[in-house]
């Protein structure tokens, strides 16, 4: 979604916030924009559609050291040139950028209109900057704040003033900020890859907090003006985790890169010999986690799937009732929640809107929470009582790839960790541990055997209809594959519960339609094996991800494409690895802008 990037120095700020920009591509966006100050005032170029359209119009003939950038993901107003951002007051002193929504925008622009003032555009945004030019009197920061005091909502907003050139303020409520410490400059995102290629010096801007930032200095405050002191933090991830490199998409490399991912997701965390894993994030609650009497897993999309796994590994290793919700749903539900529940978010990016609110609720109802999120210092890693980070490096592509294995590791982890403080014995949990220390090495494997996922794209990907069944842990896999399917090919995708088939979606089967159907070997193979034979007698295609050594899978399926074999809760980190490809090539072969699929965001800010 919409990305912010900010740039204060003694460099050209045009190719630093350009580039930035371009960094912040991956999030999805339908328009950008860019305000480039100095002492003969601010200048602002926008425009709809693509960075490259912005990089055509904009003049980079005057030298600027400072300014914003902006990439506008629509949600107030069309996505023309008028409603990207920066928005600006009337006589075109200030600039605005803000990531959020502001809520009561129509009673503060009723409010504005009566004092005089004109609207030029229909977002949120503008009403920010009219308010701010309002109360402005001579400095830039109290304006801000006092602007900020009447507005509800949320925002990660950035605003630069022509009567205060080299003057960045920026301020944070519920949409992340982060500001880059370089050598004789300061730089400015909502996203750190925005700023990786200039330094990995960070701090993180905390909700209801400010920063005034020149090349030299950074003031943090709170709204209320108290000074703030915080610490410089590094960035962990390197420049080439965020670059394409010779890969060809940013969903294949983090595909292929899963098994070093998973190594790093696991390094540090099990001890083959004694059977234990560590879970240094969750030391100080393990008391209160051993002795929960519910677990609530919430999250969206892909993460959503992640969970409904983990939900499985819960029940079955800790013993522990467990629900997985979305958290959109979770959160206006009214659940019953008391002392005894434990509320998991999952989620790659830790900025997920909806998971953030179902999280706040929990946290008022005075759940335990806890993230697994891979983003270090998002904001459910810093509003979560504890958690674990997914460690699998950035994630750029929209189609959430390796997060999803990364969040499964971490939950059986997780699952395991409490397990062997309650019911799993010290055998079963080295069994487990050793069985999830070789998933990176069967992931390679099934990575190196990729050439059926190709094979099954070519052959199917002009289907206007696929259906994907699995049973058990491989359920929220069937839902994962529909999912990786819909959103980079646009091809119509269902994942069900195999047996859940016969209530209903058996009625869409017709000759040669797709059915992949996730058949490892387990307690459900011979139910799973019925319903292939349903599939085939109603016409359908079956490509079966089945076990290594399952021969007779290949009298009843057109393609059978094999995973090594694991332990049963193990499975969707192999089985999903298959579906990723196929969902990869096919979308591919139809010519889809698979690092960049139509209406996608990668990080859904907004409700
Ligand atoms: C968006 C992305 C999905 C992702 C979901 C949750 O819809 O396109 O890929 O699964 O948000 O994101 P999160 O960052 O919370 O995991």
């Amino acid at each position: 979604m919409c990305g912010i990037i900010g740039y204060v120095g003694k460099r050209q700020a045009l190719p630093i916030l350009i580039e930035g920009l371009r960094r912040l591509e991956y999030r999805g966006y339908d328009s950008a924009g860019i305000a480039l100050s100095d002492e003969q005032g601010v200048s602002v170029t926008k425009s709809a559609g693509r960075l490259s359209a912005l990089e055509q119009i904009v003049d980079a003939s005057q030298p600027h050291t400072s300014g914003i950038g902006h990439t506008r993901w629509a949600t107030h107003g069309a996505p023309n040139d008028v409603n990207a951002h920066p928005h600006q007051d009337g006589a075109g002193r200030f600039a605005v950028i803000h990531n959020g929504i502001i809520e009561n925008d129509r009673a503060l622009r009723v409010y504005l209109q009566r004092k005089g003032v004109e609207f030029t555009s229909e977002t949120d945004t503008e009403v920010l900057a009219q308010l701010i030019a309002q109360l402005y009197n001579g400095d830039l920061e109290d304006a801000v704040r006092q602007a900020l005091h009447e507005v509800s909502g949320t925002y990660g907003m950035a605003v630069v003033c022509a009567d205060e050139p080299g003057v960045i303020v920026a301020a944070r409520k519920g949409s992340p900020l982060i500001i880059g410490v370089g050598q004789g400059e300061h730089l400015l995102a909502s996203d750190a890859a925005a700023i990786l290629a200039h330094t990995t010096q960070v701090v993180y801007l905390g909700d209801g907090e400010m920063a005034r930032i020149t090349a030299d200095e950074v003031r943090l405050t709170t709204l209320d003006a108290m000074p703030v002191a915080k610490d410089v933090e590094e960035i962990e991830w390197s420049l080439d985790q965020i670059e394409l490199g010779w890969h060809e998409h940013f969903m294949l490399k983090e595909i292929v890169e899963q098994p070093s991912s998973l190594k790093n997701c696991l390094r540090g965390r099990i001890n083959l010999e004694e059977g234990a894993v560590r879970l240094g994030g969750l030391v100080d609650c393990t008391r209160e986690l051993t002795r929960a009497k519910r677990i609530i897993i919430v999250g969206c999309g892909t993460a959503w799937h992640a969970a409904l796994v983990g939900e499985y590994l819960f029940e079955e290793l800790a013993r522990i009732p467990t629900e997985t919700e979305y958290a959109s749903e979770f959160r206006y539900r009214n659940p019953v929640l008391d002392d005894g529940t434990v509320v998991i978010s999952v989620s790659q990016s830790g900025e997920t809107a909806d998971t953030i609110a179902a999280l706040t609720e929990a946290k008022q109802r005075g759940a335990l929470t806890l993230g697994v999120v891979n983003v270090v210092g998002s904001t459910m890693a810093r509003e979560t009582d504890a958690g674990v980070y997914l460690h699998v490096g950035p994630e750029i592509g929209v189609a959430s790839t390796k997060a999803f294995t990364g969040q499964v590791t971490v939950l059986a982890l997780m699952a395991c960790y409490l397990g062997r403080r309650k019911h799993l014995s010290s055998t079963a949990a080295a069994q487990f541990n050793a069985a999830l220390a070789a998933v990176p090495d069967h992931v390679e494997k099934i990575l190196t055997a990729a050439d059926e996922c190709k094979a099954v794209a070519q052959k199917y990907s002009d289907r206007d209809n696929w259906l994907y069944l699995g049973r058990g842990y491989n359920y929220p896999v069937a839902l994962e594959g529909a999912l990786k399917l819909k959103e980079i090919s646009y091809i119509h995708a269902e994942g069900l519960p195999a047996a859940e088939m016969k209530h209903g979606p058996i009625a869409l089967i017709t000759d040669g339609m797709p059915v992949v159907v996730i058949a490892t070997a387990g307690s459900q193979y011979e139910k799973i094996i019925n319903n292939i034979q349903e599939v085939r007698t109603r016409g359908g295609s079956v490509i079966a991800i089945a076990t290594e050594g399952d021969r007779e899978i290949s009298q009843l399926a057109e393609h059978v494409i094999y995973v090594p074999d694991t332990l049963e809760p193990l499975q969707p980190l192999l089985t999903a690895i298959p579906l990723q490809l196929i969902a990869y090539h096919a979308a591919v072969i139809r010519g889809c802008n698979v690092d960049k699929p139509r209406n996608l965001a990668k990080s859904v800010t907004v409700e």
